[in-house]
C-alpha cells in the first residue's frame, strides 16, 4: 500500500492507497480555523502536525497494517500557508498564516506601485498578491518577537505545510520542500529552478530559513521508528493541486482539471516551458518526477465550496454542506438572482483583494432555494471565467474539463458547470484525485508502479455532463454575472 496524506485547509487526512488505485481506508479530522481580524486566517502549525500524524497512526491501526506492509508516503498539502519554526526546539514561533489571509494587502499594493509586477511575474510566474508565501514570511519575520534575531543566527526554519510535516515525521532530519510548493513562495525562480537572491532581498528574506527544493518523486527519507512502529520511506510531495493534476492524468499538453475545494483551482498542463500569461493566470510548476520540469497555467478562485459552508454556518440556512443540492434543486432558476462569492476577495483573473461577496436582484420572492442556486452557479461562473482566460493564454480549446473535489459530486453544479463552459464536465470514478496524485508519486519513487503508464490505466469516468443550454441564454447569464462582478469589486475601499 501507499500511504497519503493530504492536509487540506480545514482537514488533515489518511488514505490507504492499493495497487489498483482502490481506496482502502480514509481516516479524517477537521481542525480549528482562528479568523483573529477581518481577513485574517490562521491555523496552529501544532494542531496541523498532530492531527495529520493522528489520523495516519489511527488508519494504519484501524486497517491492521503494519509499518512494513508500506511502500511509501506521499504528502500533498493546502499551499502557500506559511508557518515559521524555530530549528533548534522545532517549535512553531507564531500560528501558521494561511493562503486565504490578506493581511498583507497594503504591502503588496506597494510593491504594484512601486513597479515590481513585471519583474516579480517574470520571474516567478506569479501575480503580487498576499496569497503567496513571501509577504507572509516578511510579516511573520517582522511581527513575532525575536524572529528576526533567531533567523540572523541560523535558527528559524521556514516552510509551506509539507516542509513542516516532513520536518515532524523525520525528527528535525530534513527540512525541505518538493518544486510545486516552492514555486508558490513568490520567492522562486522558475525558469532557474532556484531560489532567487532579487527576489529574497526585495521581501527581505534571509536565505537561511529556506528549505532544500527536491524532486516531487523520489526517496526523500524516512519517519522516525516512533511514529509507526517502524520507518516509512517519504517518497513523494506535491500541493495539493498539482497532485490533482496527476490524479487526473491530465499528463498531455492542453489537458485540464478543475477541484472544487475550499476555492477552486484549475490548472491546465502546458508542458516544458514557462509560459506566461496575458490574462492574469498563474504560471506555476507541475510535479516534477525527472530532470526535465514541466509547468501549469493555474487560475485559482479563493471561494468555491467555503461559499455553501456560509451558506451552512453564516445564514444557517441548511444543515450540512450536501443539502445544498437538493434547496437548489427547489427552482428552476435563480429568478435574477446573482451571488459573486467573494468572500475573501477575487483571485484569477481579476485579483482584487478589495472586493467582497456581492448579492444583487433579490425580492420579495427570493428564497433560500435561490440564494442556493445562485451560490452554486457564482461557483460556476468564476469557473468559466478562468477557463475563458486559460484558452486565451494557451491558445487551446480544452475538449472536455476533468472535475474533482467535494463539490463534484454535487450533479446540478456540474451539469450547469458544462453549461456555461459549453464543454463537457468529465467526473472520474474516483474523485480523490489528489491523494491519488500523492500516491502515484510516492509509488513511482518506491517502485509500487512500474511507470506513468501503468498509472494511466487506473482513472476511469463515472459520468460526463453535456452542455445543453443555448448560446443565447449562456450569452444572457455571463453578460449579468459580469455585471455582478462589476459591483462586488474595490468594495473595501468604498
Ligand atoms: O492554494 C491553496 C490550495 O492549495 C488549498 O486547497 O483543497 O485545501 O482548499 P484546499
Amino acid at each position: 500500500m501507499i500511504l497519503a496524506l493530504d492536509q487540506g485547509t480545514t482537514s488533515s487526512r489518511a488514505l490507504l492507497i492499493h495497487h489498483d488505485g482502490s481506496v482502502v481506508g480514509m481516516k479524517q479530522q477537521e481542525f480549528t480555523q482562528h479568523y483573529p481580524k477581518p481577513g485574517w486566517v490562521e491555523h496552529d502549525a501544532l494542531q496541523i502536525w498532530q492531527t495529520q500524524r493522528d489520523v495516519a497512526q489511527q488508519l494504519l491501526q484501524e486497517q491492521q497494517i503494519s509499518a512494513d506492509a508500506v511502500s511509501g508516503i506521499g504528502i500533498t498539502n493546502q499551499r502557500e500557508t506559511t508557518i515559521i519554526w524555530n530549528r533548534d526546539t522545532g517549535q512553531p514561533l507564531a500560528p501558521a498564516i494561511v493562503w486565504q489571509d490578506r493581511r498583507t494587502a497594503e504591502q503588496c499594493e506597494r510593491l504594484v506601485g512601486a513597479g515590481h509586477s513585471e519583474r516579480v511575474r517574470n520571474k516567478t510566474g506569479l501575480v503580487i498578491d498576499p496569497y503567496f508565501c513571501a509577504t507572509k514570511l516578511r510579516w511573520l519575520l517582522d511581527h513575532t518577537p525575536d524572529a528576526r534575531r533567531l533567523a540572523d543566527s541560523g535558527k528559524v526554519a521556514f516552510g509551506t505545510v509539507d516542509s513542516w510535516l516532513i520536518w515532524n515525521l523525520t525528527g528535525g532530519q530534513r527540512h525541505i520542500t518538493d518544486v510545486t510548493n516552492a514555486s508558490r513562495t513568490m520567492l522562486w525562480n522558475l525558469s532557474d529552478q532556484r531560489w532567487d537572491d532579487e527576489l529574497l532581498q526585495l521581501f527581505d528574506i534571509p536565505a537561511s530559513v529556506l528549505p532544500d527544493v527536491v524532486l516531487s518523486s523520489a526517496i526523500h527519507g524516512e519517519t522516525i521508528p516512533d511514529l509507526f512502529g517502524s520507518p516509512i520511506r517519504i517518497a513523494g510531495i506535491a500541493g495539493d493541486q498539482q497532485a490533482a493534476l496527476m490524479g487526473q492524468n491530465c499528463s498531455r499538453h492542453g489537458m485540464a482539471k478543475n477541484t472544487y475545494g475550499t476555492g477552486c483551482f484549475m490548472l491546465m498542463n502546458i508542458g516544458n516551458h514557462p509560459m506566461l500569461s496575458e490574462s492574469k493566470l498563474l504560471t506555476t510548476a507541475a510535479c516534477r518526477l525527472d530532470e526535465s520540469p514541466s509547468y501549469a497555467l493555474e487560475g485559482s478562485i479563493f471561494v468555491a465550496g467555503a461559499a455553501v459552508q456560509w451558506l451552512r454556518d453564516g445564514l444557517g440556512i441548511i444543515e450540512q454542506s450536501s443539502d445544498v443540492e437538493a434547496l437548489a434543486a427547489q427552482v428552476d432558476d435563480t429568478d435574477d438572482v446573482y451571488l459573486v462569492p467573494a468572500l475573501a476577495g477575487l483571485g484569477a483573473p481579476h485579483w482584487d483583494a478589495h472586493a467582497r461577496g456581492t448579492l444583487i436582484g433579490i425580492t420579495r420572492g427570493t428564497t433560500r432555494a435561490h440564494l442556493a442556486r445562485a451560490t452554486l452557479e457564482g461557483i460556476a461562473f468564476q469557473v468559466a471565467d478562468v477557463l475563458d482566460a486559460m484558452k486565451e493564454d494557451s491558445g487551446i480549446d480544452p475538449t472536455e474539463l476533468r472535475v474533482d473535489g467535494g463539490a463534484a459530486a454535487n450533479d446540478l453544479l456540474m451539469q450547469f458547470q458544462a453549461d456555461i463552459l459549453g464543454v463537457p464536465v468529465v467526473r472520474p470514478k474516483s474523485v480523490e484525485t489528489t491523494a491519488m496524485g500523492a500516491a502515484y508519486l510516492a509509488g513511482l519513487a518506491t517502485g509500487f508502479w512500474k511507470d506513468t503508464a501503468e498509472i494511466e490505466t487506473i482513472w476511469t469516468v463515472d459520468k460526463t455532463f453535456h452542455p445543453t443550454m443555448s448560446s443565447d441564454d449562456v450569452i444572457h447569464r455571463r453578460g449579468r454575472w459580469r455585471d455582478a462582478v462589476s459591483r462586488s469589486r474595490h468594495w473595501d475601499k468604498a
